[in-house]
């Protein structure tokens, strides 16, 4: 099988990459490097002594995509690229709309045109908005989202929704990501954004290896177990391995299909300070500031679904991650000191 991977140099896309080589897929990857390093195909073919394709090209670019699938003979799609950064997304929401809409849009049309039926699409636990209860199941209400960020995600899931009723022969399956974190055990791929973090992990990471100070917890007054935000934190390795189960249930004809991933267990902001410790022997600073605007307290997935549809468990705890994540940024300080 012939997969398109959208992104697939990015932080998801990478991991999900090297899975699909493993299991002997033929990747084609579009990334434009605007959130990614061109290192990174070097990486994935030391992992995996192959060598995918790959097209420096903007998925938003029509003219440019229609070139690579008049070439390439593709079966599947998965399209992670995309904006995703949630208050930049606040200070240019045209940025995203017009990107996140277009990419898919584009790949939609090009679908239709050259009989490509099979897609999955990154969407994120953000849909969910302010949840009425957890864990969250595919059938928990889509609320208005907390950033334009998270309204193209809900948007396009419209979208596909809308496609999938007129396209029968269309399988589409929509993956909601809660939160990835960890890095591959080679600590060749990992997440490691340009300037200041906005996420937790990256954040903690940064503080591991004295680039910051200390943490800031964002509220300590929600209405949880030690009062910090609880989150589903799911190493990236795991959910990578949700792309290619994913992608085996989709060539069984299934149409539209929306799972969670996620591991069903919430973990606070100081319970995960507390593992990242346990797990690297590296003591975090933190001090409690007041909260960010748009969190919620808590949020976590059913993964009912995913089992039952898609046979998918998780291999790897928290703990895991956290140790994986922080190899990985030391492993890239060291890279980047040479
Ligand atoms: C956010 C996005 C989500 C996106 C995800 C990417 C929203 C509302 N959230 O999730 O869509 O998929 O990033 O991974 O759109 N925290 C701190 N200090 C920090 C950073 C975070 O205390 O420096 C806390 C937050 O308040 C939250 C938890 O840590 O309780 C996780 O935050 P973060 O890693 O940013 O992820 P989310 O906001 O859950």
């Amino acid at each position: 099988m012939k997969v398109l991977v959208t992104g697939g140099l990015g932080f998801i896309g990478s991991h999900t990459v090297v899975q699909l080589i493993e299991d002997g897929m033929e990747i084609v990857i579009v990334d434009n490097l605007y959130n990614s390093k061109i290192d990174v195909l070097d990486r994935i073919e030391s992992i995996t002594k192959v060598r995918p394709t790959y097209y420096n090209a903007d998925v938003t670019d029509k003219e440019e995509m229609e070139k690579i699938f008049a070439k390439e003979n593709i079966d599947s799609i998965i399209h992670f690229a995309g904006y995703k950064a949630v208050g930049e997304s606040c200070v240019k929401p045209l940025m995203y709309y017009r990107n996140n809409l277009d990419s898919t849009l584009t790949l939609l049309e090009l679908m239709e045109e050259y009989h490509v039926n099979n897609m999955v699409f990154s969407s994120s636990a953000t849909i969910y908005g302010l949840p009425d209860s957890v864990p969250l199941t595919e059938s928990s209400p889509r609320k208005e989202a907390t950033s334009p960020y998270g309204e193209t995600k809900v948007m396009i899931e419209r979208i596909l929704e809308d496609v999938s009723k007129v396209h029968k022969e269309f399988n589409i399956a929509i993956l909601r990501y809660f939160n990835p974190i960890g890095a591959h055990k080679s600590h060749l791929l990992g997440e490691d954004p340009n300037g200041l973090p906005n996420n937790l992990l990256p954040y903690i990471n940064k503080v591991a290896v004295g680039l910051l100070p200390y943490v800031n917890v964002f509220g300590d007054d929600y209405d949880t177990p030690d009062g910090t935000g609880v989150r589903d934190y799911i190493h990236v390795v795991d959910l990578a391995k949700g792309h290619l189960l994913a992608l085996r249930k989709l060539e069984k004809n299934c149409g539209l299909f929306v799972c969670n991933l996620g591991t069903g267990k919430g973990t606070s902001v100081l319970e995960i300070i507390h593992d990242f410790e346990v797990a690297t022997g590296v003591k975090i600073p933190y001090k409690i500031g007041p909260r960010r605007l748009g969190d919620i307290a808590t949020n976590y997935a059913s993964t009912d679904l995913a089992k039952k549809e898609l046979g998918f468990t998780c291999d790897f705890t928290v703990l895991d991650a956290c140790k994986d994540g922080y190899d990985f940024q030391l492993a890239e300080e060291k890279r980047r000191s040479k």
